[in-house]
């Protein structure tokens, strides 16, 4: 059995495919009993910070309810309204609030900074997206995964990642792939694929656990045969916004849209997105890009695909409190 007592999660590959696996199946324990009214409070007395450098709907939503429902406390530290980061080091901070509360999460800019968190406070300390890593999200994406390929396991499952391969999400779900023994294929242009010494470990797991990891320019090529179909916004959190001009243009050609529906050959193709997505001009930021840019119908997804019966990104959204709660409970708890 896994021990993930006091562990943090920084990144995915912190953790082995078993204890993976283990964490998949606790988060559909709790998923289960929660729905069957059957859940039990394993975190009461225990106190969660939760520090947002950056905005947040589904994680901060994920952390408190899960919190809420296993009977722990949270306390919210957003962008600003603390000393965080101006006024006092992490370092210092992480020392804080380890001596306060039982976990820390942390969304943010640069990895070092949950590294550092997590060096200094003595307790453990969950990455809920970085620049470089989003793994709370992958969790998420595996359980929803399995949940919608009932007959086969990880390992049998096939996916494409469109658009920004270089970026948080394009790194885990490289990691998680690696670590489950997935098809993985990353279809984006070169200037967004993954940094080579991130692809060099994730193809020496490949090695070990049988995944199958393809970077690929090609959307046909990419796109063959797959069981689901992944995007996510094509410029991140934190990015400059003039990057967006030079980043549509190149990442326009792997828009999830019907046509790669087809393109995959596969009528029963699921649609994934961490969200949020813009498929659509009923946000602000998502009238704005399509009046500059003519980008109306969707920008990394069209509308079409987002509210078709391909579409699981809802039941995937739902998936990161299930998750996020495994991961608090079994590494707050010594036996769960
Ligand atoms: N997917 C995700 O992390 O969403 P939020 O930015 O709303 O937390
Ligand atoms: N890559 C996106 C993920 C959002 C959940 C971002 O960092 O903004």
């Amino acid at each position: 059995m896994p021990q993930f007592y006091q562990r943090h999660l920084l990144r995915l590959l912190d953790f082995s495919p078993n204890e993976i696996a283990a964490l998949l199946a606790l988060s559909a324990k709790l998923k289960k009993d929660k729905k069957s009214g059957a859940e039990q409070p394993l975190l009461s007395g225990k106190n969660i910070a939760l520090i947002f450098e950056k905005d947040s709907t589904r994680t901060r939503c994920a952390f408190e309810v899960a919190a809420f429902d296993q009977g722990a406390r949270v306390t919210y530290l957003g962008p600003s309204g603390s000393q965080i980061g101006h006024k006092e080091s992490i370092k210092d901070t992480a020392r804080v609030l380890g001596r306060m509360y039982d976990g820390i999460q942390y969304r943010g800019f640069g990895q070092k900074i949950v590294e550092t968190l997590a060096e200094f406070s003595g307790v453990p300390v969950w990455n809920g997206l970085t620049d470089e890593f989003h793994p709370t999200q992958i969790l998420a994406d595996l359980l929803t995964m399995q949940e919608h390929s009932p007959q086969k396991s990880l390992s049998q499952v096939k996916f494409a990642y469109l658009g920004d391969a270089r970026n948080n999400m394009g790194n885990s779900l490289l990691e998680g792939a690696a670590l489950m023994g997935m098809d993985i294929r990353l279809v984006a242009p070169k200037a967004c694929w993954p940094q080579e010494s991130l692809v060099e470990s994730c193809q020496a797991i490949a090695k070990k656990t049988g995944a199958r990891i393809t970077l690929t320019e090609s959307v046909a090529q990419g796109v063959e045969g797959v069981d689901y179909l992944y995007t996510d916004v094509w410029v991140s959190m934190g990015e400059p916004k003039e990057v967006w001009k030079e980043r549509i243009a190149l990442l326009k050609p792997y828009q999830v849209n019907q046509a790669m529906i087809e393109l995959t050959h596969n009528p029963q193709v699921k649609f994934l997105h961490c969200l949020p997505a813009f498929h659509d001009d009923q946000t602000v930021m998502g009238k704005q890009m399509a009046e500059q840019y003519g980008l109306h119908g969707g920008m990394e997804v069209t509308d079409d695909v987002f509210e078709s019966v391909h579409s699981v990104v809802f039941d995937q959204a739902e998936n990161r409190m299930h998750t996020i709660k495994a991961v608090m409970v079994a590494t707050l708890v010594h036996s769960y």
